[in-house]
């Protein structure tokens, strides 16, 4: 979907006569590999090192951070319940990320965030746990504008009944308003190294590592600023009065930035994995 590289190539096959999945062995290693780390002792996540020193190959770094931004976005759309550390391999040399373990996907869950189906499971059954994406590359972004949810889900094989065909429509209208809304407040990202977070100011992998509280405060005071900035145009807007293209562009712009603190309040709520980078960093 939306021409992103991290699926395993898959394909149903026929084995002593019955039906399977036949699927690439992927390489590189598991999100969950630890390795003894000598600056402090102690063991971190095989990632560490790659995605988090100042130096270092940032064309490989941008090809993680892009994969991993995909993947969160292919998971929010497929409501994926399932994407712990294990059901993720990168492969440090060529920077590409795969998920993996696949089958609990397309869960009938209008919402990004859903209620648990299973309390027994909660903590990682809880619908999809994905949240709304911090950041997304700027190619998924271009994508997703033209993704045709009606087509694409119509497309879907018969052996997706009608309800999750149709939950898969609203997740799809969700996000692409989210991503409308992320365009708003400079979270689409071309380059992983230079791009900077207007709210915070904080470079990427800082900015994936915040607390959502942390945003969310930012962002509402940022969001009180501009309100108190722009009050004439509220006014007008607020009394219907005609506004000129500029006027309307900025009054739009701070009605999809209020969008965005929204869906951050959602994540911030809701949400269980704080995000897929720090899966990987931390
Ligand atoms: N396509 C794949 N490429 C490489 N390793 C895989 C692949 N699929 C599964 N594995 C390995 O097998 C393990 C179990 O597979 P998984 O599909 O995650 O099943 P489970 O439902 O038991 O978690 C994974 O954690 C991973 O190490
Ligand atoms: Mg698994």
């Amino acid at each position: 979907m939306l021409s992103m590289d991290v699926m395993p190539d898959m394909s149903f096959c026929e084995h002593d006569h019955q039906i399977g999945l036949e699927m690439e062995l992927v390489s590189g290693s598991s999100a969950k590999t630890r390795i003894p780390s000598t600056a402090t002792q102690r063991e971190k996540k095989l990632g560490y090192q790659e995605l988090v020193d100042k130096q270092g190959n940032w064309n490989t770094k941008n090809k993680i951070f892009n994969g991993l931004a995909d993947l969160e976005l292919l998971d929010a759309i497929c409501a994926q319940p399932d994407r712990h550390d294990d059901n993720f391999f990168i492969d440090y040399k060529t920077g590409r990320v795969v998920g993996i373990d696949n089958d609990t996907c397309l869960y009938p869950f209008r919402d990004i965030i859903a209620p648990s189906a299973d309390n027994k499971y909660a903590e990682w059954r809880k619908g999809c746990r994905v949240g709304y994406p911090r950041l997304m590359t700027s190619k998924s972004y271009d994508r997703l504008q033209k993704l045709d949810a009606e087509l694409l889900c119509e497309s879907l094989p018969a052996c997706f009944g009608l309800t999750v065909k149709n939950a898969l429509k609203e997740r799809i209208i969700l996000i692409q308003q989210h991503s409308r809304a992320l365009f708003c407040g400079g979270r689409i990202v071309d380059d992983w190294q230079t791009w900077r977070d207007p709210t915070t100011k904080e470079p990427a992998t800082m900015f994936l590592t915040l607390s959502m509280e942390d945003i969310v405060k930012k962002e509402r005071m940022a969001l009180k600023e501009e309100a108190i900035r722009i009050q004439p145009l509220l006014s007008k807007y607020n009394s219907n009065e005609k506004l000129s293209d500029s006027e309307s562009s900025i009054v739009r712009g701070y009605m999809l930035r209020n969008k965005l603190l929204s869906n951050d309040e959602v994540n911030q709520r809701h949400a269980i994995s704080r995000s897929y980078f720090s899966t990987a960093i931390f």
